[in-house]
């Protein structure tokens, strides 16, 4: 099997997998985490492009949000197509390592290859398709999408996060002073910090307005204040 044929069946059972997708992981997601690792990818020329592809693909495959538990979906279909042992290695290092849960605030990734994915998926986390994305999770969770009352916690927790992407019941303005306004500061590639800033920017826009709407001025306070 050529490249052009393996990255078409991983597709298709990419797009089987995530069918029924409504927490903002759904196949659309992965399709735009792939074209952002192609754009970040044509500045990154000593990077494997078919690990990166195929890392894009497979990236939520195995997520333990989704999948109660540890699968390895990834790793079988790979075997399966009969892709090498050292891609099949390179792409799961790189899918494995680019979790918030595991790389928080201080992301330290093991290979170019997981740079770029974890820019492209984290980047898809922020900007429109992030608010989107995040409103989408918290109802799709049974959360409330706002309480002005519950502000964020006041240290970050790297522990308490993993914990309530489980089974928290965070309302959902609380995970942009979490994570997402956090994540244009940590992008591993030129071309991910660049695209990074604009998103950030419209983020910030868009709870300025959301906050001023209902004439919260200690939330816009508390959101200059850190962003
Ligand atoms: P990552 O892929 O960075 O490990 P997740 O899969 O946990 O992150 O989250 C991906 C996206 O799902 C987030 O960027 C956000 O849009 C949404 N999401 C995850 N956790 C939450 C949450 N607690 N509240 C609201 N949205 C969330
Ligand atoms: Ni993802």
């Amino acid at each position: 099997m050529n490249k052009t044929e393996i990255l078409c069946q991983v597709r298709d059972f990419v797009k089987s997998h995530h069918a029924h997708d409504y927490s903002g992981h759904d196949f659309e997601h992965v399709k735009r985490v792939v074209h952002l690792a192609d754009k970040i990818l044509a500045d990154e020329p000593l990077a494997d492009a078919l690990v990166v592809e195929l890392a894009a693909w497979l990236h939520d495959v195995d997520d333990y949000k989704q999948n109660n538990g540890e699968t390895n979906n990834a790793e079988r279909l790979l075997i399966q197509l009969n892709v090498s042992d050292e891609i099949v290695k390179a792409v799961l290092l790189a899918i494995d390592s680019i979790g918030f849960s595991k790389t928080g605030y201080n992301p330290q990734l093991p290979s170019l290859e997981a740079k770029i994915l974890y820019d492209a998926d984290k980047l898809d986390a922020i900007g429109a398709s992030g608010i989107a994305r995040t409103f989408a999770y918290g109802g799709n969770k049974c959360r409330p999408l706002f309480l002005p009352e519950v502000l964020p916690p006041a240290t970050l927790d790297l522990e308490a996060y993993r914990q309530n992407a489980l089974t928290g019941t965070n309302h959902s303005i609380i995970h942009f002073f979490e994570k997402l306004l956090r994540l244009a500061a940590l992008m591993q590639t030129k071309t991910g910090q660049q695209l990074a800033r604009e998103r950030q920017q419209l983020m910030i826009t868009f709870l300025e307005n959301f906050f001023c709407e209902q004439d919260l001025s200690e939330w816009t306070k508390l959101l200059h204040e850190n962003f």
